[in-house]
């Protein structure tokens, strides 16, 4: 199914993965809300009604242990962190049309009413499983109070996911050697009826909805192998008293079962969206349009919490008779000078060290956005932070927007008394498409990409023209300037998603009243008002000193935390979240021990190409069969990754192979050569410079 570009007729749903209320906000948890605030203000920009809404994520282990850690009630606990969310996320320019919580009265209401449905549907059982226990501490354990080794890969996992290895959702008794993490004794296998979830009935529709769904590859591919193997049911209980009771359960009792965390906590973006429309009314925003009826409803999550989304949520809507996500956007991972993001080695960007710093929420914006939008890897180190706010804030954009109000100001007292041009025209509208095909393809990266190059395509049209050597009372003269004042306006709109508080900085200094998010793109062909005052310069280039500073006192506090034995033993996962796109270095391979000399290394003829072609090979579920460009010839080379990439999306991409490994035939289809690629998602590898296809790499 395919659906209709947007701006729909329907009102829209935007949502970002909610964060566990149990610790500081950093870089990793910023790149998501900051991605979907973009992404939602970009919807908007387009003339679709969209409603951005999240909340704090209250239950479950990944509170009850932390505020456990800390003595204190978990209620208090989760409040706590949900308050200072609360105050965080504005400053950000990250501005929710409603931020809830898990707790709330909405939220606990709509999700015992949608665990009724369920289960008056026939979709929940009841069934008897084996539940770790400890002994010594007298308590089940389920989650996060449990660790052990993943069933599927091997990798070091929590009760309820493998979050180091394969990220699969586990249920309970999966996890293997179980450990305690109370007392850090062996746990003990007791059986308990819990309650759980037909998901299993659910495979052939959730097979048709994933051929629906729109936003990144990983989201729409990656399920598809989960349900191949076969779906199991879903255990939606648990053995704890901090949750959401299960709603046929007498309140109170010592057995009691509580909900599942993961149960009710996507059902808050239904509950966010009930109370704004409690808020502003049903005629300004309707929340059953979106959830019972034709509306669009658009994820963003971190690539860790795919199953989730993609199939237990789904099915949950499905069963409770609810409308389906059209679109979901799983973002990459984001690491700081190049290694994994670990908050308990203090390598990580925490928002409020960045406030603290001084610098503007609108740089961070831009880099995050422009660099790994909604689905890429970003990587964060000050230098390149400084290159890009430097290079395209300051150097591209800044300079662009100041010199040429500037010059508008001094000649004309504003803008010019003529039309814009024919030329200047054409490339605002081009650029205004951009952005249409750029959000209708959830890439964030894109939009931002427009907006600058609008801004270079002004500042070479200055240039070009020279309007300095030409009489200002010419023609020609008043023609260049009043084309760039459209063409600054123009930037400010296309940014306003991105940059919201300098684009309406420039909004002002152009002399226009109101609220620059409630332009629309076609605003940005509307001249701008006559008059304006002497414009001020709106970015500031970060200087090399500061650069440094802050690399020093980034890589201070790493060596402090490492050094430090408490870190050393320390769980990271007490400050962890899963929506933050973390790796960790403690999850690497390790390094080989034995060394190879050059010459060993030489016999590795590995190239620079390009992909001319990708398609997936029938019958294999991960194989896909590339044509490469190595510059002497193309090669057929067979690369596992058919369920990991938008094959679609290869073709001109480069990539580093190995030229002459042994030709091996897979699945009747001869592979001459091997793609290099890192990581369970299959990376690929690839230059950045302007090595050419062909060039060995050495
Ligand atoms: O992984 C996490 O951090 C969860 N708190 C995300 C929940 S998203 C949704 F389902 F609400
Ligand atoms: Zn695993």
């Amino acid at each position: 199914m395919s659906h209709e570009d947007f701006p729909t007729d329907e009102p829209a749903v935007v949502t970002c993965g909610l964060p566990y209320a149990n610790g500081d906000l950093h870089i990793g948890h910023l790149r998501g809300y900051i991605g979907a605030d973009a992404f939602s203000r970009a919807l908007e920009t387009l003339g679709q009604e969209t409603a951005y809404v999240c909340g704090s994520d209250m239950h479950g282990t990944p509170v009850a242990v932390n505020a456990e850690q800390q003595g204190v009630d978990p209620e208090d606990f989760a409040l706590d962190w949900h308050e200072q969310y609360k105050e965080t996320f504005p400053q950000f320019n990250v501005e929710f049309d409603n931020y809830g919580h898990t707790h709330d009265e909405t939220n606990v209401e709509t999700t015992q009413e949608i665990v009724r449905t369920l289960d008056d549907e026939g979709y929940i059982y009841e069934k008897e499983i084996q539940v770790a226990y400890d002994p010594d501490a007298d308590q089940y354990l389920p989650d996060r109070y449990v660790e052990g080794t993943c069933p599927y890969c091997g990798a070091k996992a929590r009760g309820d996911e493998c979050d180091e290895g394969c990220q699969r959702h586990l249920e309970p008794g999966e996890v293997e050697d179980p450990t305690s993490t109370i007392t850090g004794n062996p746990a003990e296998y007791r059986e308990r009826t819990h309650k759980f979830f037909e998901v299993s009935e659910f495979s052939e529709f959730l097979t048709e909805f994933l051929d629906g769904l729109e936003g990144t590859s990983n989201a729409r591919n990656q399920p598809r192998q989960w349900i191949e193997d076969g779906l199991q049911d879903w255990c939606i209980t648990r053995d704890m008293d901090w949750g959401i009771d299960y709603p046929d359960d007498d309140a109170g009792g010592e057995d009691d079962l509580v909900l599942y965390v993961w149960v009710d906590a996507p059902i808050e973006y239904i509950s966010s969206s009930k109370q704004y429309s409690e808020r502003v009314g049903k005629d300004a925003f309707d929340w059953e349009q979106v959830w019972k009826g034709d509306g669009e409803i658009m994820h963003v999550i971190g690539r860790d919490i795919i199953q989730h989304h993609a199939i237990f949520w789904p099915a949950m809507l499905e069963g409770a008779g609810y409308n389906k996500p059209r679109g979901i956007a799983a973002t990459g991972f984001i690491t700081i000078n190049g290694k994994g993001l670990s908050t308990s080695r203090n390598r990580a960007i925490w928002a409020k060290e960045y406030l603290e710093e001084g610098f503007h929420p609108d740089l961070l914006r831009y880099y995050l956005t422009t660099t790994g939008g909604l689905q890429q890897d970003v990587d964060f180190s000050w230098d390149a932070f400084q290159e890009t706010v430097n290079g395209e804030l300051v150097g591209t954009i800044g300079n662009f927007w100041y010199r040429s109000l500037l010059f508008a100001y001094r000649n004309y007292e504003g803008t010019p008394d003529t039309d814009v041009s024919e030329e200047v025209r054409k490339r605002i509208q081009d650029a205004i498409g951009d952005v249409r095909a750029n959000v209708n393809d959830y890439s964030m990266r894109g939009v931002g990409g427009a907006a600058t190059e609008l801004a270079q395509f002004g500042n070479e049209y200055i240039q070009r023209n020279e309007p300095w050597k030409l009489d200002a009372e010419s023609e020609e003269a008043t023609q260049v300037i009043r084309d760039c004042v459209q063409i600054a306006k123009a930037v400010a709109v296309l940014l306003e998603p991105i940059t919201p508080d300098k684009a309406q900085a420039l909004w002002a200094q152009i002399g226009e009243d109101g609220d620059i998010a409630d332009a629309h793109l076609e605003d940005a062909l509307e001249a701008p008002p006559r008059d304006f005052d002497e414009p001020g310069e709106l970015f500031e280039k970060i200087e090399d000193d500061r650069v440094d500073e802050l690399t020093e006192k980034l890589e201070e506090r790493v060596a402090a935390a490492s050094d430090d034995d408490d870190a050393e033993t320390e769980s990271d996962e007490s400050t962890d979240t899963e929506a933050d796109g973390m790796s960790d270095t403690d999850d690497l391979e390790p390094l080989a021990d034995e060394r190879i000399g050059f010459e060993d290394f030489q016999e590795l003829d590995v190239r620079v190409g390009r992909i001319e072609s990708a398609e997936g090979i029938e019958d294999a579920d991960d194989l896909a069969r590339l044509e490469v460009d190595i510059g002497f010839e193309t090669r057929q080379i067979v690369a596992g990754i058919k369920q990991l990439h938008d094959l679609e999306e290869l073709p001109g991409e480069k990539c580093v192979l190995l030229a002459n490994m042994e030709k091996a035939e897979l699945f009747g289809v001869e592979s001459n050569g091997m793609i290099l690629a890192a990581g369970e998602e299959a990376d690929l590898l690839t230059t950045h410079g302007d090595a050419a296809v062909g060039e060995k790499i050495k």
